[in-house]
């Protein structure tokens, strides 16, 4: 069964999410990218994810309609969703294939706590699922992505770039998941050493 979030189609999670009335998760339109720009950079305090976000716009790695927005009942952009193609690698360096990395995930600062950053991961794992993607991989806050159902990504063969704690480097199998995909995931080349994000 398709899931809320479709290609064309506005996804409204005000019943669904059960917490933002009229909330609209939908993909960032063109004439947007300076708003996505602002909510990053309040939601961090710091030019960071915002400066990645930029830098993975007209690349290869930016995947359609991979880049969420949450619009509020006014039309406001209130939150931010990122997620861009890395690279799943063997040990001898060969490409498995590409994967989606989630992040940076940004909701404005009058925003948080409201369900917001919920509806957008919702949206991203619908959409990943419609394209039948294997996995989603993420680094982040320990409290925030189990509940979605990410998992610690090592135990399902999927190592970190770097020596990063279980509890932040975090795996979503998705219908199409195969067991036989395993390796090191890397970030895009836009994030900082190819690593991806501080842990939260
Ligand atoms: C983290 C973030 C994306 C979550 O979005 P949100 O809309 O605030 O979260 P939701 O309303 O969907 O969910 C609220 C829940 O998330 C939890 N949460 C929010 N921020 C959290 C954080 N930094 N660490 C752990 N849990 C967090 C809340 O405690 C709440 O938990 P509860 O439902 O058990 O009470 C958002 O708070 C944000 O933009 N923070 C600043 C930037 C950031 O840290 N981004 C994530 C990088 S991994």
């Amino acid at each position: 069964m398709p899931g809320p979030y479709g290609p064309g189609n506005a996804s409204v999670y005000g019943a669904l999410g059960g917490h933002v009335l009229g909330l609209t998760v939908r993909a960032e339109r063109e004439s947007e990218a300076a708003a996505v720009r602002a909510i990053e950079d309040a939601a961090f305090g710091e030019p960071l994810q915002g400066e990645i976000v930029d830098a993975i716009r007209g690349t290869d790695r930016w995947i359609a309609r991979g880049s969420l927005v949450a619009e509020g009942a006014g039309h406001e952009l209130v939150g931010h969703l990122l997620v861009s193609e890395g690279d799943l690698l063997a040990d001898d360096g060969a490409l498995v294939r590409r994967i989606w990395m989630v992040g940076p995930v940004a909701v404005s600062p009058g925003w948080q706590g409201r369900g917001v950053g919920g509806a957008l991961m919702r949206a991203v794992i619908d959409l990943a699922t419609t394209r039948d993607e294997p996995v989603l991989c993420l680094l982040g806050h320990a409290d925030y992505y189990p509940r979605f159902g990410f998992e610690p990504a090592r135990a399902l063969g999927i190592a970190p770039p770097r020596p990063w704690p279980d509890a932040n480097w975090l795996a979503l199998r998705l219908p199409a998941w195969d067991a036989t995909l395993t390796g090191t995931a890397y970030f895009p080349p836009a994030f900082p050493d190819s690593s991806g994000l501080a842990p939260g």
